[in-house]
């Protein structure tokens, strides 16, 4: 093939681009989009803040000593000892989202007492007392940092920067000699407003790594199902902050614990309304639950065998030659008065779409027909296709979605017969009244039991709504810590 030199740049330029291209198209989307709201926020502060003031409660007031000079009296020593923190309180705070940062905590007016003991010696002279002290209009600012452990697809919070400031303090020193007490109303003014300035700070970044992050941590990243999937709820990238809402892009993908691949489909995106009535919402896309199916469908483990004493003893239709001998007289006289058995099966995985309308799948089945010899072997006497419309109304629990499926009119369809030809309408309404009276059942008891939500420990959801809309599931909720 002659290709002019000339073409060479075009060409190689074209393939850069088709290279950037792909690079865009390939930003994955979330199955799961994880969103905070400033309700959320908000009740999230309230006990980050009561955490807060227990770990400023801890803090430990070294003693200390010094000399000193006051007039008349010269050169003497003082101690101050048995500091201890009476009381914090943090009447006021606010958590703000930071746009692309992360979040701002600030507390305002809070308040802090602390109380001691002083001593004094000079020669033979000596003097003792208490004090106690009083620091207001404290005022706390500190940044939140959060990103995500790109190896465990955790998150991570850092404190991104802290400053405190002291509006004013009272020193209340008892004691008999009025220059020692001026003396240690400054000591210990200089000294608790210098420990405290350099040490409030100390404890929230103390508090955010040895509290908080570690709690981040006790989100599940993957949750095991059963033996055949697990659920993957890492971070894709880290949580975005936007004036609103604080949004976490999950994997939210079922896998095969036995062996993992990528699925052959992509999340789609999603477009997510800005809702505020709830403190934490999930955007949970159909990605999500077409990966369950196609990972259970794989592992082969979506099939059911149907026996005639799983029939209700009442029912009219038996599963057996004699009946169906009925319907295809040919299998009478080739089987007579025997059992028979279908192994039902999903045949491809079936895929659920979520729309404003609902949740809807077409599960495409199969159903093998045996009659079971005197032997008890079993001789195959046709194949049937059956595909239907069921739609699945998905509920939600306190820490799991759970769902049920109703099933439309089969669609049956003869896909091969040992029993030569027949018409498969003749067994419409045998399988419309089985497959509903013993597939679905159990279908249904294992959707009940339900799958988890990615939720830290220690908490509740409560206030609970699901709305579908096109290619997602938003279920909002309120959160209680306990
Ligand atoms: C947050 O942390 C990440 C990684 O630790 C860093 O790259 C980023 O600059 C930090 N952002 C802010 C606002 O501090
Ligand atoms: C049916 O499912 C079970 C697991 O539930 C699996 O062990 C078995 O191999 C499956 N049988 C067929 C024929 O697919
Ligand atoms: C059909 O089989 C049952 C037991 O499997 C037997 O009791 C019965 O007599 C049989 N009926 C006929 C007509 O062969
Ligand atoms: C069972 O009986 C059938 C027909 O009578 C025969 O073809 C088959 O080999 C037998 N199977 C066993 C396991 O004996
Ligand atoms: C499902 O519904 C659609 C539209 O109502 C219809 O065209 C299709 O035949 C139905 N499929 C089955 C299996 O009932």
């Amino acid at each position: 093939m002659a290709r002019g030199p000339d073409d060479t740049p075009r060409w190689a330029a074209l393939m850069v681009l088709a290279a950037l291209g792909t690079a865009v198209t390939e930003t994955t989307n979330p199955g799961i989009v994880a969103r905070i709201t400033q309700k959320g926020l908000d009740y999230a502060r309230q006990q980050g803040v009561a955490a807060l003031q227990k770990e400023l409660e801890k803090m430990e007031i070294p003693s200390f000593s010094g000399s000193f000079k006051i007039k008349f009296l010269g050169k003497g020593e003082y101690s101050f000892y048995s500091l201890v923190i009476r009381e914090v309180q943090l009447p006021s705070s606010q958590i703000r989202l930071l746009p692309n940062e992360g979040l701002a905590l600030s507390v305002t007016d809070a308040s802090v007492k602390i109380s001691g003991k002083w001593k004094a010696r000079k020669n033979f002279i000596k003097t003792s007392g208490n004090f106690d002290l009083s620091v207001e209009g404290v005022s706390i600012s500190a940044g939140l940092n959060l990103s995500c452990d790109p190896a465990s697809g955790h998150t991570t919070v850092t404190c991104s920067g802290c400053s405190n400031h002291i509006d004013s303090i009272h020193v209340h020193v008892s004691g008999s000699h009025l220059g020692w007490k001026i003396e240690a109303v400054t000591r210990t003014f200089q000294t608790c407003a210098y420990f405290l300035e350099s040490h409030i700070c100390q404890v929230v970044t103390k508090s955010v790594s040895s509290k908080l992050e570690p709690y981040f941590q006790t989100m599940p990243v993957t949750a095991k199902i059963d033996k055949v999937a697990g659920i993957d709820y890492s971070l894709l990238a880290p949580p975005i902050a936007t004036t609103e809402t604080l949004d976490g892009q999950l994997k939210g993908e079922f896998f095969s614990l036995a062996h993992r691949s990528p699925p052959p489909f992509a999340p789609p995106a999603l477009a997510i309304p800005m809702d505020h009535d709830h403190m934490v919402y999930l955007g949970i896309s159909d990605y999500f639950f077409n990966t369950a199916g196609l990972v259970y469908q794989q592992a082969g483990v979506l099939n059911l065998t149907l026996k005639d004493d799983m029939i209700p003893k009442k029912s009219k239709f038996r599963l057996t030659t004699k009946y169906f001998g009925t319907l295809i007289p040919q299998l009478a006289k080739m089987f007579p008065n025997m059992s028979m058995q279908f192994l039902v099966r999903v045949s491809s995985p079936p895929h659920l779409t979520v729309s404003p309308a609902g949740l809807a799948c077409t599960p495409v089945l199969e159903a093998q027909a045996f009659a079971v010899l005197p032997n008890s072997s079993l001789a195959p006497l046709f194949l049937l296709g059956m595909s239907a419309n069921a739609s699945v109304e998905v509920g939600a629990m306190s820490d799991r979605l759970v769902g049920e499926l109703s099933l439309d009119k089969l669609l049956l369809e003869l896909k091969h017969s040992d029993i030569g030809p027949f018409s498969v309408e003749l067994l419409q309404a045998i399988m419309n009244y089985i497959v509903p009276t013993t597939v679905l059942p159990k279908v249904n008891e294992r959707l009940q039991k339900g799958y988890p939500l990615p939720l830290p420990t220690h908490v509740q959801l409560f206030n609970l709504v699901l709305q579908p809309y096109q290619n997602f599931l938003l279920f909002g909720a309120d959160v209680l810590y306990n």
